[in-house]
């Protein structure tokens, strides 16, 4: 019985959607969750600077005395996975190789979209986790970077949201894919729309269940679980202020976000 918490870490409120399925497949974990809402968007900035803050924020929940960390962000596990599974001597998962996987599972034609922050796309982590997997698969990506302002701001429905969905979206089904990653964990919160967009022909694949599934399986393999645990804690922070984090957190997780502790990291 280890009953040191797990930390997940977004720039904003995305990577509740992760959180949502962690908190189902391991219900009694404690967990501290950053959103670093100073500092979103990560998708338009330097990969490197986003590594910057990644590290920041990583060594802040490692000092917390977290058991394993779940970067719940594609742009963050793009910038900096590699580096911190080197660096920290804690399992750390990320959100793209769990992605990859679900979707070279369910496409048929072997026609991929990825719809991301600019900072995903340009980096080409998709593409080179899908290569490992099946070489004979095409991708085709799409940055989507208004949907992360749109949905930090809480606006999860409506016709402006709709177009944008829409213009997004069109490139990637008229090159005819049958799979699409939701390559930002910010987007399963507009999923419904995503998905009436695609039309029943196109399977819509967000990486958060998959990505709790490798939790839980890291937890047990490590021998690290938590066991019994009657009153899982949650402790949430956030770098910023006057955000929609915890309006659309509360929605979201189904479960009452009571404090959100804001946190200056002085980066
Ligand atoms: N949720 C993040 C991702 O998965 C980042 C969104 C952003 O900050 O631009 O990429």
């Amino acid at each position: 019985m280890d009953r040191r918490p797990i930390g997940v870490f977004d720039s904003g409120v995305g990577g509740l959607t992760v959180l949502r399925e962690i908190m189902k497949i391991v219900p009694n974990e404690n967990i501290l969750y950053f959103g670093d809402t100073a500092r979103v968007p990560y998708g338009p900035r330097d990969l490197e600077e986003v590594k910057k803050f990644v590290f920041k924020i990583v060594s802040f929940l490692y000092e917390k005395q977290v058991k394993l960390i779940v970067i719940a962000c594609n742009t963050s596990t793009a910038a900096a996975l590699s580096d911190l599974k080197v660096k920290f001597d804690i399992p750390v998962i990320g959100v793209i190789e769990p992605g990859a996987r679900a979707s070279v599972r369910v496409t048929k034609n072997k026609k991929v979209g990825v719809i991301a922050t600019k900072g995903t796309v340009e980096s080409k982590a998709y593409d080179n986790e899908i290569a490992k997997i099946d070489p004979s698969i095409r991708m085709y990506s799409q940055p989507a970077p208004l949907l992360v302002d749109y949905i930090e701001n809480g606006i999860l429905k409506g016709k402006k949201l709709k177009e944008t969905i829409r213009n997004y979206l069109l490139p990637l089904l008229a090159e005819n894919i049958d799979a699409l990653i939701l390559g930002c964990t910010h987007f399963p919160l507009v999923e419904g729309q995503i998905a009436d967009c695609c039309g029943s022909r196109v399977d819509v694949i967000s990486s958060a269940v998959e990505t709790a599934k490798d939790v839980e399986e890291v937890l047990t393999g490590e021998k690290i679980a938590v066991g019994t645990n009657p009153k899982p804690e949650r402790t949430f922070y956030e770098t910023g202020g006057n955000s929609k984090f915890f309006e659309v957190g509360k929605m979201f997780l189904g479960e009452e976000i009571k404090e959100v502790v804001k946190i200056n990291l002085g980066i």
